[in-house]
């Protein structure tokens, strides 16, 4: 607690005006000497009582100054008055601005730094195959591709029936997949953005996107039931096989970011005509043949064509006049060759000594 300024004994006279006026003045000055310092709400209480309050000194002096002769009585009267008003106003603002202090001060206390590393937080680290995936989108976002979504739950129509696998054609075997209910199926490729796309855009249009797919897959090294795919669809005038080998060869490039070896060979895939696989180097046992490769030493990276004139049609575009290329390409495999991931089932096993190798990966 702050020492006080002693009280002075205030005293008026009857017919001695300014002598007066001037003990008001000196009260108010002592009153505010005495609030500058209070330092609690209890101490701007007490000052209160001891001027403002009903046995404080103001109304002292009121009581006082009603004795005196009508005239000095209205005069100090009215000053009495108005030193009371301009002191209650003071003493409220200086109320307000302790509490604010007191608030203040609660805050400081309470007040930490949300963006700082808590005790046991760990870095999270990008995926390998969301980290693929955000390569690919970036590539094709730069060569002017629109990315779209498809859905993982798909009807026959969009999955199959409308990329020329007629029902009972053979080539539905090598996508066999888990049927739902009501004619619907987890989609085996996402090719069903494909069709999606014609749909949405009149030609010419170029579209990308990625996506989990689903199959019934015998599980090894290389396979496994669920993967992700990234798609993409160029359609306009003119389009040839060149316009894909430039877009496929950049993309290639900005992943591995390196030199790496491709081939291209027949594939079939009924939706394009013609058909073709782009095989990349084995680069875990560079071509000598290892699990992953199935002792090959290549590894299928993505199939691609020229879209067949059927499914053209089927999405409302005139075959005579448009052309257009597609390609699919699998995101795990292309993680796994540019980490050497030797075997697929590592992407999702969760295991976290694994997950802990690609911490600082570009996200
Ligand atoms: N959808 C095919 C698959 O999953 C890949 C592909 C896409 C082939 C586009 C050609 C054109 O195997």
């Amino acid at each position: 607690m702050q020492e006080q300024p002693e009280k002075k004994r205030f005293e008026f006279f009857n017919q001695e005006p300014e002598k007066n006026l001037k003990t008001i003045e000196a009260m108010a000055k002592e009153f505010e000497a005495i609030l500058g310092k209070c330092d609690s709400q209890k101490a701007t209480e007490d000052l209160f009582s001891d001027y403002l309050g009903k046995k404080g000194i103001l109304n002292q002096a009121f009581q006082t100054v009603t004795q005196f002769h009508a005239e000095t009585k209205a005069l100090l009267g009215a000053k009495l008055n108005f030193e009371k008003q301009r002191l209650t106003d003071l003493l409220k603002s200086k109320q307000q601005s302790l509490q604010q202090e007191l608030l203040d001060q609660e805050l400081k206390k309470d007040w930490f730094d949300i963006t700082l590393d808590g005790p046991f937080s760990k870095k999270g680290a990008i995926h390998p195959v969301t980290h693929i995936q955000y390569l690919l989108v970036d590539i094709f976002q730069g060569l002017g591709f629109e990315i779209m979504d498809g859905s993982e739950i798909e009807t026959d129509y969009y999955n199959f029936e409308a990329l020329n696998f007629p029902k009972h054609h053979p080539a539905r075997d090598a996508q066999d997949t888990f049927y739902l209910e009501n004619n619907l199926l987890l989609r085996t490729q996402t090719s069903n953005i494909q069709i999606r796309a014609m749909e949405k855009y009149p030609p010419p249009f170029q579209i990308a996107g990625p996506g989990k797919v689903f199959r019934a897959e015998r599980i090894d090294a290389g396979h496994s039931s669920v993967f992700h795919q990234f798609e993409g669809m160029m359609v306009g005038k003119n389009i040839s096989i060149a316009h894909m080998i430039f877009c496929l060869h950049s993309a290639m490039n900005g992943i591995f970011q390196r030199k790496v070896e491709t081939r291209i060979r027949p594939g079939y895939f009924p939706f394009v005509e013609p058909g073709l696989e782009l095989d990349i180097r084995c680069l875990i046992c560079q071509g000598k043949g290892c699990n992953a490769c199935k002792q090959v030493g290549w590894l299928e990276l993505l199939g691609c064509g020229l879209t067949h004139p059927r499914v053209l049609e089927l999405g409302g575009i005139d075959p005579e006049i448009y052309s257009g290329f597609a390609f699919g390409m699998g995101m795990d495999r292309m993680a796994m060759l540019k980490f050497g991931i030797h075997d697929i089932r590592l992407l999702a096993t969760g295991n976290l000594n694994f997950a802990k190798q690609f911490i600082g990966l570009a996200g």
